[in-house]
């Protein structure tokens, strides 16, 4: 978790975010949502993830905060029966590790979870044919291929920042900010803002 820290703007991106209630979409151990709710009772965060092993540790650390509530369980699912109830959604490098053509369907279903004022924080690495991008991939295969630390829904690619925007307005979000963020990082980390169009 401390290395999560280290290596992302974890705490960039969780500093821009509104309060209200704010949704961390795969939030693996924790890391960005307990920087979203500590010391900030005007926020609640759901963290949602599917891998209950993540689940389970994020429950046991951040998930003893009042105002964090942890949910094993997809998108999907939370979407039956949380739809319009979000202010505000954060999807921190989740979108890698979905299938190129899942990526639309999956940002709609983030779309349906947020209030029509609701907006998208969205961080990914992006292939932008630096050292970073082939350090990142190299980095991810071990990770998701070979140790198995992290769930892949069936993918492993990262994309240019041009088709990151192109899929994230054809999901339904004017893109209002983008933001270089590799700044002092060994990854090409990428943010996006949007609106619900
Ligand atoms: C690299 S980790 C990032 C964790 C966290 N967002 C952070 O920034 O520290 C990617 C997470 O995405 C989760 N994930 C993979 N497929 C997912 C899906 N379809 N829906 C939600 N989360 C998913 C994985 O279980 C994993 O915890």
């Amino acid at each position: 978790m401390r290395a999560r820290l280290w290596t992302a703007p974890l705490l960039t991106m969780a500093e821009q975010m509104p309060k209200g209630r704010l949704l961390d979409v795969g939030c693996g151990h924790g890391v960005l949502t307990a920087l979203l709710a500590y010391q900030r009772e005007d926020r609640q965060v759901v963290a949602l993830d599917p891998d209950t092993r993540k689940t389970g540790w994020a429950r046991a650390s951040v998930g003893r905060l009042p105002n964090v509530t942890v949910e094993s369980a997809t998108l999907e699912a939370l979407a039956q029966t949380q739809a319009g109830l979000f202010d505000a959604a954060a999807v921190a490098d989740v979108m890698y590790l979905l299938p190129l053509d899942a990526w639309v369907g999956f940002l709609k279903a983030i779309r349906t979870l947020l209030k029509p004022s609701g907006k998208l924080y969205l961080k990914e690495a992006e292939a932008d044919g630096s050292w970073r991008e082939l350090k990142c991939m190299a980095q991810e295969r071990v990770m998701v291929q070979l140790l198995g630390r992290t769930h892949s829904s069936g993918a492993l690619k990262i994309l240019s920042r041009d088709k990151m925007r192109e899929l994230i307005s054809a999901a339904g979000f004017r893109v209002t900010c983008e933001q270089s963020l590799s700044r002092g990082y060994t990854t090409p980390h990428v943010l996006f803002v949007g609106e619900c169009a």
